[in-house]
């Protein structure tokens, strides 16, 4: 990778860090990238001082990163869903090796090229859907699927893809909806047990039709049975639940017969 710039030296005199003009310069930069999602702390300024979870990601982070090694030198990352970055940059700065974070929108995606360069972070942010990760070559130590699965139509289809990627622990999050419980419940039922269905704690996803807070792609929300049932369906081992909608897994029955589970279900053999 080519030595990183510093953006905030554009201007045709370099701006000494700490000086008021170069807070000028990077608050109006932070502005001109638009509304962020993620509250970063950029030399002082924070991205999305006023987001409606409060400080967001920190506030989750406060407790994933308890479950995530303080030191992760010569480590791999794949960040999905990247978004500005937040966690991209938080593994960067525990020493891993490689972070690579995909997103569709640009615009996250600039203010994520943007905040690694102010904080002379090397991290390689690209375009790219969930849906084609599985053709990024290799596999990253840590994956991260994170407030990207309930805005999918196609959830299940993306998490058997990603499987595909985790070399040693998933990172999973999302947002959760109904029951909070976890139960363990029978391995089969009589087709004619019709009550199962009516228990608040039977793993299930609510599909939104239209809209959920103003976000008409949040499409399927699960409640907390269906997210630990969906996880261990797709052959992964729960290791940790560090926050309410967040679990760490690792590959476990990721394959069937050496073959992945996505692809015997596309080719009807599973
Ligand atoms: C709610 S944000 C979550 C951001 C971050 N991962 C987090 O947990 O804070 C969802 C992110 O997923 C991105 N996204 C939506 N659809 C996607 C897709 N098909 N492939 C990759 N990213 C997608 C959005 O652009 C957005 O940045």
């Amino acid at each position: 990778m080519p030595p990183l710039s510093d953006p905030l030296q554009i201007a045709p005199t370099p701006v000494p860090p700490g000086s008021p003009a170069r807070e000028v310069a990077l608050a109006h930069r932070i502005a001109e990238l638009g509304e962020w999602f993620h509250n970063l702390d950029l030399h002082g300024i924070s991205t999305a001082p006023h987001h409606f979870l409060g400080d967001f990601p920190n506030i989750k982070w406060k407790y994933i990163s308890q479950a995530i090694p303080e030191d992760l030198t010569g480590a791999t990352v794949l960040d999905i869903g990247c978004n500005a970055g937040f966690y991209s940059l938080k593994m960067k700065q525990r020493g891993a090796k490689y972070v690579h974070g995909v997103d569709v929108d640009e615009r996250y995606l600039s203010q994520a090229r943007f905040a690694a360069e102010t904080l002379a972070l090397d991290i390689d942010f690209q375009k790219r859907s969930v849906y084609d990760v599985d053709e990024i070559p290799g596999q990253f130590d840590y994956v991260l699927f994170m407030g990207l699965f309930y805005h999918l139509r196609y959830p299940l289809f993306a998490l058997d893809k990603i499987i595909k990627k985790v070399g040693k622990r998933l990172v999973f999050q999302t947002m959760i909806r109904g029951s909070q419980a976890a139960r363990v419940w029978d391995d089969d039922y009589p087709f004619w047990n019709e009550e199962v269905f009516l228990h608040p704690d039977f793993p299930a996803m609510y599909f939104i039709e239209k809209s959920y807070s103003h976000d008409y792609t949040n499409w399927w929300i699960p409640n907390r049975g269906a997210v630990e049932s969906m996880l261990r369906s797709s052959g992964l081992e729960i290791l940790e639940h560090p926050e309410l909608e967040t679990w760490i897994c690792a590959p476990s029955n990721v394959t069937r017969n050496g073959r992945y589970i996505l692809e015997m279900e596309l080719d009807g053999t599973l």
